[in-house]
């Protein structure tokens, strides 16, 4: 594996496999990796010839009293994981190579309507700091094709409407969420969780699975189904931020009697740690 930290070294590399009809698949983390990013790995591999993972924090998706400084980085230790995955490039840029005229000055990539909704409605102004930063990887790498996980099913909405939006010529690939083997979604912040958190943090999946029964199983209203499934998170000693049914598509609010086509969401807290999560409802 070739790691690689300027942005014109990362050029060069990727006109020699352009040159050579390489299709190139990208995976982009903000590192302190764990089997779910591993796994968009494996789906790059398998559809690309050439592999590229960027590890970058990415300074401008974070909120004013988020954690930027303190998310956890562990570059060592996810050089290794990746070169073990079989990726064939990590990028590793500085601040400074992805935002030349400075993180505040950076011209922004602003997706309209979906982040106003549910994640982007919690946290003003994330959704512009993805999209800006995927849109840099994307003009950085050129690749073919950009693997992202549904775990974030907003940021993946988010990324595909920006990529048609904007005609980039890049496939998007969806990747299944990666779960513990009690359910709980994987993610950086479950480390902060004591044993006890975690095993109750599992409500969130079992919650979001009661959700899709009683959709698909049931003539309750979907209001009901909400109701319900926050008692139930609370029950486990959880703090919801929400848990909704919308639309899979755009994340509107489903017609009445609608029972398929939706997603069910839960963003939930366990003491300061706040844990995302979502289901597919239906074809
Ligand atoms: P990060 O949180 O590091 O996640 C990188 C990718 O891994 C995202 O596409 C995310 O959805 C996926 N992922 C995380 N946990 C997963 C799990 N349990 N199963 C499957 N996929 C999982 O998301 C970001 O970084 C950033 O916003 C980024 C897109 C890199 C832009 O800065």
């Amino acid at each position: 594996m070739r790691t690689v930290t300027k942005a014109t070294e990362l050029h060069a590399l990727v006109a020699e496999f352009q040159r050579g009809g390489r299709r190139i698949g990208l995976v982009p983390t903000m590192g302190n990796l764990h089997a779910g990013h591993y796994s968009l790995i494996d789906i790059a591999r398998s559809r690309a010839d050439i592999v590229v993972a960027s590890v970058f924090v990415n300074p401008t998706q974070f909120g004013p009293n988020e954690d930027f400084a303190r998310y956890p980085r562990t570059p060592e230790a996810d050089a290794a994981g990746l070169s073990a995955s079989g990726c064939d490039v990590l990028f590793l840029p500085a601040v400074e190579d992805m935002y030349p005229y400075g993180a505040e000055r950076t011209v922004r990539v602003s997706v309209p309507e979906l982040p106003d909704l549910l994640e982007g409605a919690i946290r003003p102004g994330h959704f512009d700091g993805v999209a800006t930063v995927v849109a840099k990887l994307f003009n950085l790498v050129q690749p073919q094709l950009a693997v992202f996980g549904q775990k974030d099913y907003q940021q993946l909405l988010v990324i595909r409407r920006m990529a048609r939006d904007l005609r980039l010529p890049i496939d998007i690939v969806g990747a299944p969420i990666v779960r513990e083997a009690n359910g709980l979604a994987m993610s950086s912040r479950n480390q902060y969780l004591d044993a006890g958190q975690r095993e109750r943090a599992s409500s969130i999946h079992a919650t979001l699975q009661s959700m899709r029964e009683q959709v698909l199983h049931s003539a309750e209203p979907l209001p009901a189904i909400e109701a319900r499934a926050r008692a139930n998170l609370e029950q486990s000693g959880l703090v919801p931020d929400y848990a909704v049914l919308r639309r899979a598509d755009d994340l509107g609010e489903p017609a009445a009697g609608q029972r398929d086509g939706l997603v069910g969401l839960i963003a939930a807290r366990s003491g300061s740690t706040r844990l995302i999560d979502n289901l597919l409802i239906g074809p």
